[in-house]
């Protein structure tokens, strides 16, 4: 199988598990990326059982707005039963390392909302440990340069996403070097840093659970 194939069984999979655990007219959350694109187009053949969606990106709403399915503002909704995305890096323990797509403010802040999350991924997402994937971190741009002196003191080596502007308007420090063995603290030490939007962790409100696609099939793991 294609790795495309593998993400577009996993999409399937998650739309079929948002149609049988959710109630209908619920409102979804939908994340960002190659893998939640084609959890759209499948979300799109089931749109009449569901009220609305909330995006995690302006991509994402654009598509969801192609394929005719409702997108609200995030502070019209105060109960969202699911958000469902991808991930760059994921553990057993369903800790995350996300933002590849430089979505990952929003991601986290819709992933917050939602009662729960479900990651969609290729089984070559799976890692023991997080951080060979470099971390995005999403920054104000008057405090790049000093997040970065900021991060090399933690032992990574950031480098500024070059061309990138986030859909806030702020820039993303990717960080090479970083073996994560403890993901909610380090978390929770890079959200101290003057200057910081979003890490890219996603350790503190990890998934819930994890479709992964395979060759022998989408497997399904849970904390
Ligand atoms: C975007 C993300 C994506 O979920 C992550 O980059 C995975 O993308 P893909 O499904 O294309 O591999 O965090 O900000």
């Amino acid at each position: 199988m294609t790795q495309d194939e593998l993400k577009q069984a996993v999409a399937r999979a998650a739309a079929d598990h948002v149609a049988s655990s959710t109630p209908a007219g619920s409102i979804i959350g939908v994340g960002t990326g190659s893998t939640a694109n084609f959890f759209i187009d499948e979300l799109a053949k089931i749109k009449n059982r569901i009220a609305a969606t909330v995006a995690s990106s302006e991509a994402t709403r654009k598509r969801l707005e192609g394929h005719g399915i409702k997108v609200l503002d995030l502070n019209e909704v105060s109960r969202m039963p699911v958000y469902v995305d991808g991930a760059d890096e994921i553990t057993a323990r369903l800790e995350m390392v996300k933002g590849g797509g430089g979505a990952l403010t929003r991601e986290k802040i819709v992933a917050a909302v939602a009662d729960k999350f479900i990651c969609v991924c290729d089984q070559s997402k799976l890692v023991d440990t997080l951080g060979k994937f470099p971390l995005p971190i999403e920054v104000i741009p008057m405090a790049s340069a000093y997040v970065a002196r900021e991060l090399e003191k933690l032992g990574g080596q950031p480098k500024l996403r070059d061309g990138f502007v986030t859909d806030n308007g702020n820039l993303i420090i990717d960080v090479q070097g970083l073996a994560i063995a403890k993901p909610a603290e380090f978390e929770t030490t890079l959200n101290q840093i003057v200057g910081v939007v979003t890490n890219g962790l996603f350790a503190r409100r990890g998934a819930d659970l994890l479709l992964l696609a395979t060759p022998d099939g989408v497997r399904t793991l849970t904390n």
